[in-house]
């Protein structure tokens, strides 16, 4: 694994829960990156739910919504014991850690990252935790960096210095 200093393109994925959508940035990075060196970050406050996504284990039916090709390259079908259930591929999993954090916490030793997904993790803190919350993950965000909220969120009354790119992306000014 590089060390995260010598990486060019870092993205974090803030509550990752059980890791599916730090693994599907990594194939879109896969597949697009080129030769740019990239790593993804998940975080979560379980360390169950961690556990589950560093196995990057998962039932078939969660496949349904991963494109034929993704398919094909970035995922091993379960076989045996393991019929019914595929595992993303050990290449595209050693480029995503998962580590525990609480979004409350001072997060700073994580680094500067070049987008930020945090999806749908708002809805369970107030106001003021929302503000301070969202106000940290924006001093890691680098200059001109992508911080993404759920589909059915907004960052409306939460802060006012980030520029709407369409609805739930915005742009560090
Ligand atoms: C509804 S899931 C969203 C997962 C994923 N971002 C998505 O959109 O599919 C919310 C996740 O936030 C995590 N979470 C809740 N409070 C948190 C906190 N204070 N710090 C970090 N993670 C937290 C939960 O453990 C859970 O995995």
């Amino acid at each position: 694994m590089p060390t995260w200093n010598s990486v060019h393109y870092r993205v974090w994925s803030a509550a990752s829960s059980s890791g599916e959508e730090a693994y599907t940035l990594a194939m879109i990075l896969a597949e697009h990156a080129g030769s740019k060196n990239w790593e993804i970050l998940g975080t979560d406050i379980s360390t169950q739910i961690l556990d589950r996504a560093r196995s990057g284990h998962y039932a078939i039916e969660k496949a349904d919504n991963i494109p034929k090709n993704y398919l094909t390259k970035y995922c091993l079908k379960g076989t045996g014991q393991q019929q019914g259930t595929f595992i993303v591929c050990p290449e595209l999993r050693q480029k995503v850690q998962f580590i525990h954090a609480n979004l409350k916490d001072n997060l700073g030793q994580l680094g500067s990252f070049d987008v930020i997904f945090l999806r749908n993790v708002l809805i369970y803190f107030d106001m003021k935790t929302k503000q301070q919350v969202v106000n940290q993950l924006l001093r890691q965000l680098k200059p001109n960096g992508y911080f993404i909220v759920g589909h059915s969120e907004s960052l409306n009354g939460v802060v006012d210095n980030l520029k709407v790119i369409v609805p739930s992306v915005y742009q560090k000014r």
